[in-house]
């Protein structure tokens, strides 16, 4: 029986050393060490030895036992070690390798020409006003001396909530809401969203933005008012640009004028982007209307004021030289990218 444990022990040793799986290892002890393994069968004949023997025998069944049980536990630690070097080769993080940068955005072009100009007239004591862009047909219309059924009206087509709550036209109604909660002196300015019932083409969008301008002192004249827009016209479109103020009509301010610059393409000399005209028109401004003052409880006899009205996507399109409004709207990347 001795020499039978023997080759037990090395027929295992030799199927141990060809195991490469944890599933191959159970087999193993299955095979050697389970119920119906070699090492059972073989300690089922021990009964038939004569007692003098059975403890050497027994003895030595021990030793291969202990022995198979030991190298199962050392294989099976090998392996284990084995399969957590290939995951980790696998699995390898190189630290050093160079991240992908994150994508930093910027301000829309729009963004950037508001903040220049709010930049601008903040530098020169205006503060900024906020209307909403939901609003009585009193303030976008109305107190503006633009009554129902004023035929100028008809420009200015806009989106009806109800009969008399609309999506403002114009960033003037800004004008109303400042004068009826603050006294003179007043200087604000008003950025914002408007709205008219236009189809969106190269020059037109149902939606845009104004800049609206507002100053109300005593003695507040048309000459502040030039030298103003004077300082905004070098400051947004260069040092030599030369301003004009042409006679136009606006309801709420008498005199009115729209304001052109000298054009940035030619400096006059006509152009392209001036279509040959040499000035490119910015604005419209003028100085407040008496009724309006007054119906803000302002005396139209003590103080005078302007105001103005400034395009800001007309300001962009001329500053970055841009053909097509349906571009800021759009947000395509590539084109937002270039500024
Ligand atoms: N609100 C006018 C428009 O949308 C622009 C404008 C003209 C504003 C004259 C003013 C102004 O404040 O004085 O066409």
């Amino acid at each position: 029986m001795i020499e039978k444990l023997a080759e037990i022990k090395k027929l295992f040793t030799d199927k141990i050393s060809g195991a490469s799986t944890e599933e191959s290892l159970e087999n193993l002890r299955v095979e050697f060490l389970g119920k119906k393994g070699f090492m059972t069968g073989l300690m089922k004949m021990m009964g038939q030895l004569d007692a003098q023997e059975r403890p050497k025998v027994g003895q030595a069944a021990n030793e291969v036992r202990t022995y198979i049980e030991t190298k199962l536990g050392e294989k099976k630690n090998e392996l284990k070690a084995q399969a957590l070097l290939c995951a980790l080769e696998q699995e390898k993080l190189d630290v050093t390798i160079p991240g992908t940068p994150a994508a930093a955005g910027s301000l829309h072009p729009l963004n950037q020409v508001t903040e220049e100009m709010k930049r601008l007239f903040i530098g020169m004591g205006y503060e900024i006003a906020e209307g909403p862009e939901v609003e009585y047909d009193y303030y976008n219309f109305e107190a503006l001396n633009l009554p129902e059924g004023h035929p100028a009206r008809d420009t200015q087509d806009t989106f009806y909530i109800t009969d008399k709550i609309l999506l403002r036209t114009q960033t003037s109604s800004v004008q109303i809401h400042v004068m009826e909660h603050k006294k003179p002196p007043i200087r604000i300015i008003s950025p914002g969203k408007v709205y008219r019932a236009d189809n969106l083409d190269a020059t037109h969008s149902p939606i845009f933005h104004q800049l609206e301008g507002l100053v109300v002192d005593k003695g507040v004249t048309m000459g502040d008012l030039k030298g103003t827009l004077e300082i905004y016209a070098k400051a947004m479109f260069g040092e030599n640009t030369k301003i004009r103020l042409r006679p136009h009509h606006f309801p709420f301010t008498e005199p009115s004028a729209e304001v052109d610059v000298t054009c940035w393409g030619c400096g006059g000399t006509g152009c392209r982007i001036c279509k040959g005209e040499g000035w490119v028109e910015v604005l419209g401004c003028g100085m407040v209307h008496p009724d309006v003052l007054r119906r803000c409880d302002i005396d139209p006899e003590v103080y005078s004021g302007f105001a103005f009205g400034i395009g800001i996507e007309r300001t962009a399109l001329a500053r970055y030289g841009v053909s097509d409004l349906r571009q800021f709207f759009e947000n395509d990347v590539r084109f937002l990218e270039q500024f």
